[in-house]
């Protein structure tokens, strides 16, 4: 009776894990495309040109939509992440404008942003943002890798799922088809194309390619300390090996006597 209570717990914790990675749409099962990422495992870190790319297509075609509010300029230059020079991200930050207080006779003052300010946010409110997108509203990118089941691999298969073919049943009105998306139906049309951006690298912009970059992109976004917090994990694995060795050899001594 206990086994049997045992295997119906595991079955339904593993039922629960899994569920994530597997959407069902219209009959089709449709598992998470994995294409392998530079930071997976406890070795892993960030590809750095990615990064780079993968910021050129947020900034050149998500940005329009989609916020990243937990992020500054300035983190676009710090360790671990993209690391652009501090001249370029200022560069960059310049090419924005944010309204900063008012002058004496109560008129806005607009300025130039700095490293220092948050990524401007392309609406003002919800409302906005909903209205012009078909009544959906497109969620802020900083966390989304980490707000989704098997966060990165569920994001490159979603931009890379669009499909012109659907279930002759399915009818999702003005709504595009992306049978990685729960339900099917999805209010973001096809962002990527073929030479959507032209990469300052030269690398060549296939939907594959930018789907990859701008990924990697979101999932440093997520946590841009991870290289960090690696790095810190075998120090204190390290210490704690170190620690076990010595505990060991000190009780060894301590009992060597007692029979
Ligand atoms: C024209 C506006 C627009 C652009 C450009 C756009 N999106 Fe979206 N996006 C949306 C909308 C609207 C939704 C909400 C979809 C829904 O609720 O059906 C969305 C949803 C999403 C989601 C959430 C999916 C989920 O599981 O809930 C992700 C992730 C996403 N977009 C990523 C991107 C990325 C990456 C880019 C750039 C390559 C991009 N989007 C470009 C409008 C846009």
């Amino acid at each position: 009776m206990k086994i049997l209570k045992f295997s119906i717990f595991f079955l339904l914790i593993s039922a629960f894990i899994l569920s994530g990675n597997v959407f069902a749409a219209e009959g089709k099962t449709y598992k998470n495309l994995k294409p392998g990422f530079s930071f997976e495992g406890p070795f892993g870190k960030f590809d750095k040109e990615s990064l780079k790319r993968g910021y050129q297509v947020y900034s050149e075609v998500c940005s329009s939509c989609h916020g990243m509010k937990q992020l500054s300029f300035r983190n676009l230059s710090q360790s671990g992440g993209p690391e652009f020079s501090p001249e370029k991200v200022k560069a960059i930050a310049s090419d924005y404008l944010i309204i900063d207080g008012a002058d004496e006779y109560g008129e806005p003052i607009e300025r130039s942003m700095l490293p220092s300010d948050h990524f401007p946010k392309p609406f003002n409110n919800k409302e906005e943002a909903k209205a012009a997108n078909n009544g959906a509203y497109p969620p802020d990118l900083s966390l989304i890798v980490k707000a989704r089941v098997d966060g990165y691999n569920y994001l490159y298969s979603l931009l890379m799922g669009y499909e012109e073919e659907m279930p002759d049943d399915m009818d999702i009105g003005d709504l595009s088809y992306n049978p990685w998306y729960p339900g099917g139906a999805i209010a973001m049309y096809q962002p990527l194309y073929d030479e959507s951006v032209e990469y300052e690298d030269g690398t060549p912009a296939t939907i594959n390619q930018m789907s990859y970059d701008v990924t990697n992109f979101l999932a440093w976004a997520s946590e841009p300390t991870m290289e960090e917090r690696k790095r810190l994990g075998f120090i204190v694995m390290g210490f704690l090996f170190i620690f076990l060795i010595l505990m060991f050899l000190s009780v060894n001594k301590l009992f060597k006597d007692v029979h």
